[in-house]
This record gives C-alpha cells, structure tokens and sequence, in this order.
C-alpha cells in the first residue's frame, strides 16, 4: 500500500464504518481500509495528505487491534493526521491515547474529535432503543460533516479527556469464556467471518471462542438467529447495529 491519503477504520457494530463512510464521501472519496492485523504495508500520508482513524471508544482508550495496527503503520513526515472516535457516552480519552501512541512514533494528530453515536456494549447495558438511535445518528451526521469541513480545510483542533487505564484488557484471556449458543445457532458462519481479530472458528457447525477477544460485540450483535448470548446478561438486552452498515461491509478484508 502506498497511498498518500486514506481513512483507516474499526467497527464491531457499524458505527465507525459509517462515520468513516461519510467523512470519507464529504473528502472527496477517501479511500477506506479496515485496521486488522497484516493489513498494513509501506507508507501512507506526505505533505498535503490527509491521514484519518476513526474506531470506537472501549473504556476510554483504544481497541487493543487499533494500538497494534498503529504501532505498525509507517506514516511520512507533515502528514495531516485526524482521528474521529465514535462513543456512547464519554470516550474521548480515546483521541488522547490515539494522540499518544502517535507521538511514540514521532507523529501527532492534527485534528481529533469524539462523535457521540448510539451505544452498543449489550454485554454492559441494554443499547439504545431505535428511536434514540435514530435522533442519535441525525445529529451524528451534522457533526461528522462539521467535522469533514474542518479537516478538508486543514484546521488544527484536538479535543480530548485524560487517558483511563484500559482494564478491559486486564483479564483478556477470560473474557469470551462467557459466550455461548443455544439451539437457534444454524451453523451459518457469520460470528466467524465478522469477528475483526479471528478469535472465532467454527466446530462441528457451532462457534468455538479463541480467547483473544476484543470485546467488538460484532458476534453476539450480528448473529442472524439471536443464538448468542454472554453469560445470564444478555438474554433480554436488545442489539444494536448501525442501521445503515451491512454485515458483509464489516468482514475482515485480507
Ligand atoms: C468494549 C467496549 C467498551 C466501550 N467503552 C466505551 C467508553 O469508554 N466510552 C463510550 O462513550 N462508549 C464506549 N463504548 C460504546 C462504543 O464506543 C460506541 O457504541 C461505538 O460507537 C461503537 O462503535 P462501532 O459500532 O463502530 O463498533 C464501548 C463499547 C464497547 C463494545
Ligand atoms: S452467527 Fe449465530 S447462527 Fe450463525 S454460526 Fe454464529 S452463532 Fe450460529
Ligand atoms: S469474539 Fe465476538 S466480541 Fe470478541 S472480538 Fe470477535 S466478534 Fe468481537
């Protein structure tokens, strides 16, 4: 890969695909790339390029598979760098911790916001009810084309919170054990391609938990059937899914 300008996403529920989406439409159609493992090489950005990562908040810092990935990219010097960090309540420590693991590798963000979004974390809370989403998403899309005007017109702003200790991650290996399917799983697959970190294989028909998860909620959000459940939290929590994102559109590109 060897582009000058792009936007790099993350998405379990489809939220940061579609804010990605949109900005990248209102910038001149910057082409999009998932952040998943192996999916970087060469260089991005130069002066004049605009370079963006938009992912969600998990606890007020980043996916672990947004750190990994940008640890590895290589990005040339006077890069414009932005970030847009999707959120249900709170995340903006998100765009700091981004801004941080940058500056480690001599770069920094230009311009960085936090978008509030509806909230997906079903294994936390019961997500927001679709009319919430749907007010939620209109004055999503004014802020994110707010946000395309002040990056296609090179302003400088980065809002952010304090970093939190990430301790989602604490107990990483224990965190899928939770998961499990009942009767209603019919084998299809889905929960297996749509994970972003490859930490479901099939078995015997049935999804098998790798123990390196993420907590994207892609699976238990996505399953067709409502087969999955986390433990005895989730059985009558609804699932959110970005109702503009297609399942298809959030498989692991390789
Ligand atoms: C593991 C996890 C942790 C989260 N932590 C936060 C958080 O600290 N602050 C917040 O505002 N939202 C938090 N959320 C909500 C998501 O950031 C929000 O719904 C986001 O838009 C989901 O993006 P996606 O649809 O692209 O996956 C969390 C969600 C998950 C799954
Ligand atoms: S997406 Fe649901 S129905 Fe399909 S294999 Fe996974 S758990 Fe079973
Ligand atoms: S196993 Fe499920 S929750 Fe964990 S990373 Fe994969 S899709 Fe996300």
């Amino acid at each position: 890969m060897d582009n000058p300008s792009r936007i790099f996403w993350f998405s379990g529920t489809g939220n940061s695909l579609y804010a990605a989406k949109r900005l990248s439409a209102k910038l001149g159609d910057l082409p999009l790339a998932q952040m998943v493992d192996g999916a970087t090489s060469g260089s991005v950005g130069g002066e004049g390029a605009r370079v963006g990562f938009v992912f969600p908040s998990y606890y007020g810092n980043l996916p672990r598979a947004v750190r990994a990935f940008v640890n590895k990219i290589d990005i040339r010097p006077g890069t414009y760098l932005f970030a847009i960090v999707t959120m249900g309540g709170v995340g903006q420590g998100s765009v700091a911790a981004l801004d941080k693991a940058l500056r480690k590798k001599g770069s920094h963000l230009s311009y960085g916001r936090g978008l509030p979004m509806p909230a997906n974390y079903v294994i936390k809370y019961n997500p927001a009810d679709p009319d919430k989403s749907a007010r939620s998403m209109d004055k999503a899309n004014n802020r994110i084309d707010k946000f395309a005007a002040e990056i296609a017109a090179g302003i400088k702003k980065v809002k952010s919170l304090p970093v939190t200790a990430n301790n989602l991650y604490k107990n990483i290996e224990a965190l899928d054990t939770m998961f499990s399917v009942d009767d209603k799983c019919t084998g299809c697959g889905l929960c297996e391609r749509i994970c972003p970190v490859k930490n479901i294989r099939l078995e015997n028909g049935r999804p098998k938990w790798l123990h390196h998860c993420e907590h994207c909620v892609a699976c238990i959000s996505w399953c067709p059937e409502r087969a999955t459940q986390y433990g005895d939290h989730t059985q009558s929590r609804r699932r959110y899914r970005n109702p503009w994102i297609q399942a298809d559109e959030l498989m692991r590109q390789e």
